[in-house]
């Protein structure tokens, strides 16, 4: 089934929708530049296979004027229309949008928070360092502001399955929309390698799990071979609708910050879906005059899972290295990324940087985020523990303004958390080459236990007390007072 970006389907039953424009849209193919109007199932250039992204010719009009657009995304905020109310859609003149508002598969998603990080500003030096925390989406990832989009997308073109091979987070957002949408989804996870927490998301919300004996890798390029074969819409970051969703992160946050652009914008990297999507709308507003000056687009990933830092030292962004993955941040345990050629370009067209950190730094940065009050899950945390390299080796200063995206929530991952607090996060998995001497030096101070007592209001009492002369005040205490 071809998936047309203006498909027939329901044409006849809508009556006039006044709050969108008309779309415009065509794909346009990242490696040999050609243009078409409709997409097969498995979103790739049928002229030379590689992937598309979506481009639409009033994203550059004049008639797009940079304070109108301001000024309605900024009225949009007080109305209470289902379009309105979604982070997402606010934005909808940049966006592909659907023949009617009724194929709008919605969550109000988006609307996240932008937080001041006053005790990680103090650990790097950087005094102006923010976070932009997508895993305050309703389903708990930045995944929902791509699925608002392309699930809408789905049900125009009249699917009634959408699938996705995913480290977990797709799959909770992709079954979430897929019910809210009256869709079926399939979930393709590698057995044992994602948290229960998002499993146990995508169970609640109907899809049809399978955990597959293979590695993420694996699940996708099976997913790529299933959508040739069956009438099913596929939901990975390699549909470019999703991306287009996931450019409103870097809108919101421009708005957030009165359209003033930070020196640095801090991004985990896994299949390299969301760094093409932030760097692409930096571009676009740049274009359209909404910057005036683009911020420097970094990416981070785990030392066990750095396929786009090896590719840009060791090619030169030309040609991929892939890795066997192996990491316990598991959102980003991918070793063959969809998305690094518009990863490279993006880090390349922003003058960003690539780096790679231990699983002892992001334990540490993720503790260090929870100690903020914020909490992250543990592929977020490559963000800090990036920053602080980036600092070392001066390519973030410290007068500089900063932006980590803090893509998933605190509660994806608990598992990790409980292990990181007890001490033994790393028993069976001695995957990061640090001394455990060294490990407990540094991450010692930021456990926290849980401790078993007796049910008295002594032990109670004596347990505070001893925290009281052990323990020192809250590193914030200071900026609270
Ligand atoms: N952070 C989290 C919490 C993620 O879930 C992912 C990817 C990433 C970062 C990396 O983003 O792939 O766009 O570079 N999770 C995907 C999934 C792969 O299936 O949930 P990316």
């Amino acid at each position: 089934m071809p998936l047309s970006a203006t498909s027939d389907r329901d044409r006849d039953k809508q009556g006039p929708q006044p709050s969108l424009p008309k779309a415009t849209f065509s794909f346009r193919c990242i490696g040999c530049g050609s243009i078409s109007a409709a997409v097969a199932q498995d979103f790739r250039c049928s002229q030379c296979n590689n992937l598309l992204e979506i481009t639409d010719p009033s994203w550059k009009s004049p008639s797009l004027s940079a304070a109108t657009l301001k000024s309605s995304w900024r009225e949009r905020r007080s109305s209470n229309a289902a379009l309105d109310l979604s982070g997402v859609w606010r934005f909808r003149e940049l966006l592909p949008v659907p023949e009617s508002e009724q194929h709008v598969v919605t969550l109000r998603e988006g609307n996240t928070p932008l937080y001041e990080l006053p005790l990680s500003s103090r650990i790097t030096g950087v005094s102006r360092l923010y976070a932009k925390h997508q895993g305050m989406n309703p389903t708990g990832s930045f995944k929902d502001t791509g699925m608002t989009v392309a699930s809408t997308f789905a049900r125009q073109a009249g699917y009634q399955w959408v699938a996705c091979a995913s480290t977990g987070n797709t799959s909770a957002s992709m079954a979430a929309y897929a019910a809210r949408g009256g869709m079926r989804s399939l979930v393709l996870v590698p057995e044992g390698k994602i948290s229960w927490s998002k499993l146990s998301q995508a169970l609640d919300y109907g899809a049809l799990t399978c955990q597959l004996r293979t590695d993420f890798d694996g699940c996708l390029r099976l997913l790529q071979e299933l959508v040739r074969r069956a009438p099913v819409y596929q939901l990975n970051s390699i549909n470019p609708f999703r991306l287009e969703g996931q450019k409103t992160l870097a809108i919101e946050l421009l708005e957030q910050l009165d359209w003033q652009p930070p020196d640095h914008i801090i991004v985990p990297g896994g299949n390299l879906g969301n760094s093409s999507a932030i760097g692409k709308a930096l571009l676009e507003m740049r274009d359209i005059g909404l910057i005036l000056r683009l911020p420097k687009l970094s990416v981070v990933q785990a030392e066990g899972a750095n396929a786009l830092v090896r590719t840009l030292r060791e090619a030169e962004g030309k040609r991929l290295i892939s890795v066997q993955a192996e990491t316990r941040a598991t959102a980003i345990r991918i070793g063959n990324p969809a998305s690094w050629e518009k990863a490279v370009k993006v880090i390349q067209a922003t003058g960003g940087a690539c780096e790679q950190v231990s699983e002892v730094e992001i334990a540490q940065a993720k503790a260090e985020i929870g100690a903020e009050g914020i909490g992250c899950e543990p592929a977020s945390a490559v963000t800090l523990a990036g920053l602080k390299k980036l600092v070392r080796q001066g390519f973030v200063k410290p007068d500089e303004t900063v932006v980590l995206v803090l893509t998933g929530n605190l509660l994806k991952d608990p598992d990790f958390t409980m292990e990181f607090h007890r001490g033994d996060l790393f028993q069976d998995t001695p995957v990061h080459g640090t001394p455990r001497e060294r490990e407990d030096n540094l991450l010692n101070p930021l456990r926290h236990p849980p401790i078993v007592l007796d049910a008295t209001l002594n032990a109670v009492i004596q347990t505070l007390e001893r925290a009281e002369k052990s323990d020192p005040p809250h590193p914030n205490a200071e900026s609270n007072t």
